[in-house]
């Protein structure tokens, strides 16, 4: 087995957290040390999902442990080429963090319940009806794939909240290129 990709997170504003991600096609050696580079990314981070664009990668692709503990690793779920078929009709508003966003914490609007079609790392379908917070965790991890951040789901009230935090990660991304 190929050595885990070494990959570094990816913050606001970056540019690649903005591109839609094109399919995964190749289920190789290659994609599973970038699935292991990426959950290692994950947990020395404390989160609890992360999605390929936040490690700078266009691909459809996430890694996800609810728990956020490298020592539970049946609960990691590694979601390839994911799409949501169905959405439930009751939404809450709950809390997000997002590793992209250090510090920034939004109410955001989302529904309950979900059906998820994926393929796993080896390209075997994957249906999963989720609720509760492993469904949010997907709904957010996936908006990532599409190109849609925290910041586009706040509120008015959150982003003025936030105003500070949002111009701090601009300004340390302006200096760093
Ligand atoms: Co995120």
């Amino acid at each position: 087995m190929s050595a885990p990709l070494e990959l570094t997170l990816t913050l606001y504003p970056s540019p690649v957290l903005r591109k839609v991600t094109p399919p995964i096609s190749a289920f190789d050696e290659e994609l599973q040390a970038t699935v292991t580079g990426m959950l290692e990314v994950m947990y020395e981070s404390g989160g609890i999902g992360l999605a390929a664009p936040q490690v700078g990668l266009g691909l459809r692709l996430l890694v996800i442990n609810e728990t956020g503990d490298r020592e539970k690793a049946d609960q990691e779920l590694v979601l390839v080429n994911p799409t949501i078929t169905s959405r439930g009709k009751e939404t809450t508003l709950y809390e997000e963090g997002c590793l992209s966003f250090p510090e920034i914490y939004a109410e955001v609007s989302r529904p309950d319940a979900c059906t998820v079609e994926a393929q796993d790392v080896k390209g075997e379908a994957l249906s999963l009806e989720l609720t509760g917070f492993l469904s949010r965790i997907v709904q957010h991890e996936l908006d990532h794939l599409e190109g849609i951040l925290l910041v586009d789901r706040m509120s008015a009230g959150d982003k003025l909240r936030n105003r500070a935090a949002l111009e701090n990660l601009v300004d340390d991304y302006k200096r760093s290129r």
